[in-house]
């Protein structure tokens, strides 16, 4: 298995990965837009054999009041035939480090603590989602710090394809 980033060749093989991953949720229009938005985006592949079994995207965001550069992680898939290889870990890690290399301080993601845990992140209460998510998500806002950089609190800007309020709150 190999991790790089993805280039605009590999956009329909991505966009072919989500419904199979998540056949209950369609991830195929932020992801669409996630891939056209180049400037706010890093999307990683990881490939096996040629063929792209898994992909993750973070996306540059502001925190209100501050000026760290903060990453939203979302979404990650792996291809269901590879899933439990480690092939979701090895992207995560791959693009932690790319982030932390560019200077990032924090990588932000909501999703299930049970795996996000295990790559180091932990609950957030710092920085606020950019829509209020209902109660019973709370552990799912979590965050990984990249840096050894003061706390910093506000609301997580983010870039037009997240500005949905009904990502955040289904
Ligand atoms: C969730 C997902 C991204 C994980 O990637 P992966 O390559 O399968 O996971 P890894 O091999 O890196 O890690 C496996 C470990 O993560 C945990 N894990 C895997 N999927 C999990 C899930 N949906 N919830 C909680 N823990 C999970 C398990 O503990 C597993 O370890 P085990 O096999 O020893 O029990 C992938 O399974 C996937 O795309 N699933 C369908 C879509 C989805 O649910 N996405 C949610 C992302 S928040």
């Amino acid at each position: 298995m190999q991790i790089r980033p993805s280039t605009a060749e590999d956009t329909g093989a991505i966009i072919a990965l989500y419904p199979r991953a998540f056949p209950e949720e369609d991830l195929v229009p932020v992801v669409r837009e996630l891939l056209e938005d180049t400037s706010t985006t890093m999307s990683l592949v990881a490939t096996a054999d040629d063929r792209i079994v898994g992909n993750v995207i973070f996306t540059t965001c502001d925190v209100d009041g501050s000026d760290v550069k903060v990453s939203l992680l979302a979404p990650l898939a792996v291809a269901p035939d590879c899933q439990r290889q480690g092939v979701g870990s090895a992207l995560v890690h791959d693009g932690l480090q790319r982030l932390q290399e560019a200077g990032f301080a924090l990588v932000c993601v909501l999703g299930d603590p049970a795996y996000y845990g295990r790559l180091g992140f932990v609950t957030e209460k710092g920085v606020d989602t950019p829509y209020p998510l209902p109660a019973e998500w709370g552990d799912a806002w979590q965050s990984r710090l990249l840096g050894d950089v003061k706390k910093f609190d506000g609301r997580l800007l983010v870039p037009p394809p997240w500005q949905h309020p009904e990502y955040w709150t289904n």
